[in-house]
């Protein structure tokens, strides 16, 4: 199967995502990007066995340095960020090394802040080995790390010199994270492209058995949808806050459940759902486009209602510390049809209410 290269165009930050078989394993992808001589490589210790060798042999000729970090979402922290920073210090890296964030996305947005604020910013490449993190994370340039308080709460917007989204590596992942990456695919479909939307109807069981050319095209349409947002509004003062359709919901389930106890994939494919429910209970969508959205995320897998354990009252407070509030006002991403979404403040907090009560 042959690379695929799209462009996130961002004028002097504009970077390439290569997506291709068996593509971290080769030297040309990094050389065409890295400048100076030290490189450090930022992994965990469920992926450093599987790809972290032909990584290195990729790389050789670099002065090359490893750091290893515990695996899991609730490792996501000032803390693990700072062992970054103390790893870069000991060898001594300089302004002209390069990170490479090899992993999902805990692993690249970890990786990415420590690109951002180490000596005020050094460059870094994303080597993403989940789905999610090739369809999302790795693309856009959120870099960051979770706080006791909230997801996501302490980072930068800091953009990778290129993305290496290598198909290869999803055959070891096991199924429950295929299907977390599925939810964001579903997302793109949902918001912004109701053709992929039918098309993933239509191919959800490929997709499911890893073919690589359905997993390939899934990949490719997923980031064209996110880098044309990306390209848009970079910053998110307007619409790249779409790409958080479902994610108010799903940041208080896994905020509330606690980091790591939902697979953020699976609380944004309830959070998707609740969002649908809402955007059906005002009329914006109808019952029909309501059954496909629930289905298709229930085809993958995934879960369409949120954990028992958070009451109305508690999503409430939790979605309240959301990174779309404005002027203490709760924005959400809701839909008008599939394919079709809106960001607004303009919503009936009743129906809100309706919707939480729904699910108990
Ligand atoms: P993850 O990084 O935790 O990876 C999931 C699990 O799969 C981990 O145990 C990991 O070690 C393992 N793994 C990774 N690659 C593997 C492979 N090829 N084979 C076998 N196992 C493998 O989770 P994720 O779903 O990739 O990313 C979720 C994170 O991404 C969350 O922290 C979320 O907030 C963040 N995120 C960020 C953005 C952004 O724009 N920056 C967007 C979406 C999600
Ligand atoms: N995942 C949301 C964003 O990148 O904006």
């Amino acid at each position: 199967m042959s690379t695929n290269t799209l462009t996130v165009e961002l004028g002097e930050r504009s970077y390439p995502i290569y997506i291709g078989e068996a593509i971290h394993h080769q030297a040309e992808f990094y050389r065409r990007h890295i400048t100076g001589r030290q490189v450090m490589v930022v992994t965990n210790e469920t992926i450093a066995p599987l790809y972290l060798d032909e990584t290195l042999s990729a790389l050789s000729g670099y002065d090359v340095a490893t750091i290893i970090l515990p695996d899991g979402e609730q490792y996501k922290t000032l803390e693990t960020l700072n062992k970054v920073f103390t790893g870069l210090l000991e060898h001594r890296f300089t302004r002209k090394a390069t990170l490479v964030a090899l992993g999902g996305g805990v692993i690249g947005d970890i990786t990415g802040f420590a690109a951002a604020s180490y000596q005020r910013g050094i460059p870094f490449i994303q080597v993403p080995t989940t789905l999610l993190s090739q369809v999302d994370s790795s693309v856009g340039g959120k870099t960051g790390v979770n706080h006791a308080l909230g997801k996501n709460m302490i980072g930068a917007f800091y953009q990778p010199l290129a993305v290496l989204a290598d198909t290869a590596t999803l055959n070891t992942l096991d199924e429950r994270q295929l299907a977390a990456g599925i939810a964001e695919v579903i997302k793109y479909g949902l918001i912004v492209d109701s053709a992929f939307f039918s098309w993933l109807e239509q191919n959800m069981d490929r997709l499911l058995s890893r073919e690589p050319a359905a997993l390939a095209h899934a990949i490719e349409i997923s980031c064209r949808c996110k880098a044309d947002v990306v390209a848009a509004d970079e910053r998110e003062s307007s619409q790249r806050a779409l790409l958080n359709f479902g994610h108010t919901f799903g940041h208080a389930i896994e905020t509330g459940m606690g980091y790591g106890a939902w697979l953020h994939g699976e609380a944004v494919a309830a959070g998707m759902s609740m969002a649908a429910n809402l955007s059906h209970r005002m009329g914006w969508i109808t019952e029909d486009d309501l059954q496909r959205c629930c289905s298709l995320i229930e085809r993958a897998g995934l879960p369409i209602r949120p954990p028992a354990e958070i009451s109305p009252d508690r999503f409430l407070q939790l979605m309240a510390v959301d990174k779309k509030v404005l002027d203490g006002r709760l924005r959400l991403v809701l839909l008008k049809g599939i394919g079709q979404s809106v960001v607004t403040d303009d919503f009936d907090h009743q129906a809100l209410l309706e919707t939480l009560e729904s699910y108990r």
